[in-house]
């Protein structure tokens, strides 16, 4: 299997706080935001650089900068809102593109119904992120359709994962990294992640 797992002391204790019955709607939503930024961190490790003439104010010196700042976040709908803004606290100046899709309760196929995303989004570096991959199957079909308009660069940023759902993603798209928090032990009968956190987008938005 094909995937990385930020195995990080704060990442870790932050996640099993998210996992907690007990954790409420507004902790869920901070743990949730918290998590993505530091993952984010993470998932940008390996930037290429490239190096700029910079005058401090002691003297002028030659400086590593980034070599491409075009950036797009993309959430999925509706859980991956949850991750947004925690990746804007790293990246203030990315665009945000929104996929919409939801996971049939009874086949567990995605469906999508929304999309829009920055006119240059094949010029960028998409970070798609979603805080579960479970089957896979909205995750896929993410990419995918990213795929279809141009995009060459994407990484796919989970809080959650399943080892059913890294598999789908490794054998669909082998070109695209997965990058999670904890690949947990499987789905349960209804494709629910165990141990999991439950329903994500329930659990950031109230709904439940
Ligand atoms: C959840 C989650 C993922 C998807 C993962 O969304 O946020 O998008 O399920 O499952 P999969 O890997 O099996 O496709 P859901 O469909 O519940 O929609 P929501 O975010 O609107 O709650
Ligand atoms: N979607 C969720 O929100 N939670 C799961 O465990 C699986 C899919």
């Amino acid at each position: 299997m094909n995937v990385n797992i930020t195995n990080h002391p704060l990442i870790q204790h932050k996640l099993s706080m998210m996992r907690s019955v007990d954790t409420g709607c507004k902790e869920f939503r901070e743990l949730a935001s918290e998590i993505a930024g530091l993952l984010c961190y993470e998932v940008t490790r390996d930037l290429e650089m490239k190096t700029a003439e910079i005058t401090t104010p002691i003297t002028t010196a030659t400086l590593p900068v980034l070599a491409n700042e075009k950036f797009a976040v993309v959430p999925i709908l509706r859980a991956g809102l949850g991750m947004v803004d925690g990746v804007l606290n790293l990246i203030p100046n990315i665009k945000v593109g929104h996929i919409g899709l939801y996971r049939d309760p009874n086949t567990l196929e995605p469906v999508e119904y929304y999309c829009k995303l920055p006119t240059d989004i094949e010029e960028r570096h998409v970070f798609l992120v979603d805080p579960m991959l479970a089957t896979g199957g909205s995750a896929s079909a993410a990419i995918s359709l990213l795929k279809n308009k141009g995009v060459k660069n994407i990484r796919c940023v989970n809080i959650l994962a399943a080892p059913e759902g890294v598999r789908r993603i490794n054998e669909d798209h082998p070109d695209i990294p997965v990058y999670c928090a904890a690949l947990d032990e499987c789905l349960n009968d209804h494709g629910y992640i165990v141990p999991g956190l439950g329903d994500a987008g329930d659990r950031i938005f109230g709904t439940k």
